[in-house]
């Protein structure tokens, strides 16, 4: 039978199905349902003016503003109605930077603001705007001038920018995202979110770092949107040729950083939005976390089998039960009679505590700090005024407002008792924030954002971000001159300054172990350097030889934590048998002899903005492409690492990076540039030392600062060719290295096919404990019959393992090996 088509379908108002004839629901067809989407292009220049390093554009109503920020980065914003927004950013503290010179030309097709460095034109014709380098290379152009939509929700503006892809252009960072290295071909959204046991490409996680790193040809440049709203990224996903990024709110707002290496982008995106602080060094060492460690017997029964077994450890973590009822700052007694006592104890062992901290105050009149909280008005309200009240551990909770610099104040000023009972770390989570049954808050909430008060939509990428810098800052004040530890979920461009991130309730599989090693490279290159996973995976579990992979994997991570879910059988080091206790051992001992290479690699970063971790990308970035694995990175640049990923496997092809490496296990020098075969049994994971590398090393010890060190290790590697090595000294947990309370030390190591010379350059104020350093000589090509230190023959030892061993004083200037 013939449709009737004259007959109209019933509308199911409540879910907007339409219900048919036949009894089908179907989804409305969104094409003609919504209103015609009108997207509002720039038009040509029509003009422009000038305010110190800002320029003008405008095509009659909308205004462009280009700004020099430095040599190296340009920032650009639009307003559409030529009215832009106050300049306020969470992310960039302060935008304001020293330019020496710059340029403004004029020709007739184009305006061009010039660098040293960069220049940036605005075509008059079309309003496309590009940057190229100073030769005239083009990095990056507009595909489509910038645009905007009126936004049908809230007002405002949807804003866009469309950029060209070019054929073969790669992209990185984007933060924690679950997938390959490469984003091209896919598409991305920033809103935090909880998101338990997640999978591989799922979109979004828990954080939002809108910042990508554009790879064409060897040449790397950056942008950075930064905008804190919902926020898209298509690379060449929806169109081969397109890169566009958008938001629903906010304004249009980037930084064009050039390279053209990646390295150079990610230290420049640094200047921007900062760099993490120095940890202390103990939360460089191994930490132990599980939902929960308690009542306090088992806390101690934990520390007494780290030190009974010999297995090092620094931090024991106390998750959500060590409170009353969930309510933070409170402690159960019943479970932890004496906290203070039980957090001595466990010092006088050598272990930090650090407890868990969630943003979900009880609803509950007898509890003082919500008292506190409701009294000055400190918690989110929806638009009608009403509390903002949500289902998280507690139950019924009300949320503080972080983004209200009186609220982030009371907030420190809570870790007080804390403090007193002697936590050393906090540990922030469920910041996103999350909110069981309904995820979030809604859109309408209201936040303060520092003055500029806007609703959740644009405060709820940094609501995390306000909590930790709340808990850091406070923590600070408390702390007095001591460098505290601190840990969030949620994160949003520029947290970094206050904190470490873990990747979130990953799953105990192989699969999330590579994952693993994918967000970790990718938060390194995105800005978030101090970064983990939950070691065994959070949920499920793992199986020994699993653990063991992931335990190798972690003394690789920046931020080294086994963490697991509490429906989960036990997990420590040593929960899987005497052979594999063995094998943990050996590899977090092996964590705690890098720590001064480690310490020294953060201090690069701290200190001028390097990454932890490197992808080959990005060491090898001119050879475009042509690198498959992944998983592979660099620890600082004397470490390459290829994680074993795979259940069985006795081998792997290793890649590595053009120069000489040594297998760090047996001292055999491997040429890069090519694949290697190299042996994965599970006592073993592919580890090698860039040729001419001055490794420091430490003793095995139980934990950071267990033992004087009389005399420091340096391992040299043999080369042919000339390296620099640097090595951070300082007291290791205070804020001294702020006014110049370090040491700095910087190793020139020369060889030839039969010699080799050291030399050492020391600056800063701090004097190292030990007198001596205890070189051992690794690969030498040839028979010592002499050393010279500073011009006198000292005598070398050569032990079973083929290295010479030389003890030489600390202040040594110029050491001569010859065969
Ligand atoms: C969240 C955290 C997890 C923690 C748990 C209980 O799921 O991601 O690490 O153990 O809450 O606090």
């Amino acid at each position: 039978m013939a449709k009737d088509l004259t007959k109209q379908p019933e509308t199911d108002t409540d879910n907007g199905t339409q219900v048919l004839e036949e009894g089908i629901h179907h989804v409305n067809n969104p094409v003609l349902d919504l209103p015609e989407i009108v997207k509002n292009y720039l038009g040509p220049v029509a003009g422009y003016h000038q305010e110190n390093n800002n320029y003008y554009f405008n095509d009659g109503s909308a205004s462009v503003e280009i700004k020099v920020v430095s040599d190296e980065i340009i920032r650009v914003r639009l307003a559409p109605r030529g009215q832009f927004l106050e300049d306020f950013s969470y992310a960039v503290p302060q935008s304001d930077q020293h330019v020496a010179v710059y340029n403004f030309e004029e020709d007739q097709q184009a305006y061009r603001v010039k660098t040293n460095t960069v220049t940036c034109v605005i075509n008059k014709a079309d309003f496309l705007v590009s940057f190229a380098d100073r030769e005239g290379n083009e990095y990056n152009r507009d595909f489509a001038p910038m645009h905007w939509e009126e936004n049908p929700d809230f007002g405002g503006y949807y804003v866009y920018c469309t950029k060209l892809a070019l054929a073969n252009e790669a992209f990185y960072g984007l933060g924690d995202k679950p997938t390959h290295l490469n984003l091209r071909g896919k598409r991305f959204v920033n809103w935090n979110s909880d998101t338990y046991s997640f999978q591989f490409h799922q979109d979004p996680l828990y954080r939002s770092i809108p910042f990508y790193i554009g790879l064409h040809e060897g040449d790397a440049y950056g942008i950075f949107f930064d905008n804190t709203f919902k926020t898209y990224f298509d690379f060449a996903a929806e169109a081969h040729d397109q890169t566009s990024f958008w938001s629903e709110g906010g304004e249009l707002q980037y930084y064009y950083i050039h390279g053209p290496h990646m390295m150079d982008v990610v230290k420049r995106y640094h200047t921007l939005t900062g760099t993490h602080y120095l940890p202390p060094l103990w939360a460089l060492g191994f930490h132990q976390c599980r939902w929960s460690y308690y009542p306090e017997s088992k806390v101690k029964d934990l520390a007494r089998n780290f030190r009974e077994r010999k297995i090092p450890c620094d931090a024991i973590y106390l998750d959500i039960d060590y409170m009353d009822g969930y309510r933070c700052f409170t402690w159960n007694k019943r479970y932890f009679p004496d906290p203070k006592k039980m957090i001595k104890e466990l010092a006088d062992d050598g272990f930090r505590t650090v407890v868990i901290i969630d943003p979900g105050i009880k609803v509950d009149e007898n509890y003082w700090v919500f008292r506190e909280g409701k009294k000055n008005r400190y918690f989110c309200r929806r638009g009608d005024d009403y509390f903002m009240e949500g289902y998280v551990w507690p139950g019924r909770c009300q949320f503080p407002d972080f983004t209200n610099v009186e609220v982030r104040e009371w907030w420190g000023g809570l870790f007080k008792g804390l403090v007193e009972a002697g936590v050393a770390g906090v540990w922030n989570d469920m910041n996103e924030p999350a909110v069981f049954g309904r995820g979030t808050f809604p859109n309408d909430v209201r936040h303060n954002f520092d003055g500029y008060r806007g609703s959740h939509r644009k405060a709820h990428n940094v609501y995390g971000m306000q909590m930790v810098r709340a808990t850091y800052d406070g923590l600070k004040k408390l702390f007095q001159n001591k460098r505290p530890f601190t840990i969030t979920r949620a994160a949003y461009a520029g947290t970094q300054r206050y904190a470490s991130v873990w990747t979130g309730d990953n799953v105990a599989t192989w699969e999330h172990l590579r994952l693993g090693a994918l967000q970790l490279q990718r938060l390194s290159t995105s800005g978030m350097p101090f970064c983990g996973t939950d070691i065994g995976g959070f949920s499920g579990e793992p199986d020994a030889e699993l653990f063991t992979r992931w335990i190798q994997f972690g003394v690789f991570s920046p931020f080294m934590r086994a963490h697991s879910a509490g429906d989960t059988a036990e997990r420590e080091p040593w929960s899987f048998g005497e052979e594999y206790e063995a094998l943990n051992r050996k590899f977090i001992e092996l964590r705690y002899k890098l720590l001064p290479y480690i310490y020294s690699v953060f201090w690069e970063h701290t200190r001028y903005g390097f990454p932890i971790l490197r992808p080959i990308a990005m060491i090898e970035q001119r050879l475009d492409g042509n690198i498959q694995r992944e998983e592979e990175f660099c620890f600082g640049d004397k470490i390459l690492v290829s994680p074993v990923l795979h259940p069985g496997q006795q081998n792997k092809m290793v890649y590595l990076p053009v120069g000489e490496w040594y297998d760090y296990w047996n001292d055999s020098l491997l040429e890069g540039g090519q694949e290697h075969d190299v042996d994965t049994p599970i006592d073993k994971m592919p580890i090698f030392i860039k040729a001419g590398t001055v490794l420091p090393e430490y003793p095995v010890m139980q934990y950071v600062s267990e033992k004087k060190i009389d005399s420091l290790k340096l391992v040299i590697y043999h080369t042919v060719r000339e390296a620099n090595s640097y090595l951070y000294e300082d007291h290791g947990d205070t804020f001294a290295y702020e006014q110049q309370i370090y040491l700095e030390k910087k190793f020139v190591v020369k060889g030839t096919s039969d010699s080799l010379s050291i030399n050492q350059y020391v600056d800063g104020l701090y004097s190292e404990k030990y007198d001596t350093y205890d070189l051992q000589l690794v690969a030498l090509p040839f028979k010592v019959r002499q050393v010279r230190v500073d011009d006198t023959a000292v005598l070398v030892e050569s032990d079973a393992t083929g290295r010479y061993t030389v003890k030489v004083s600390k202040d040594f200037r110029s050491i001569q090996i010859t065969g």
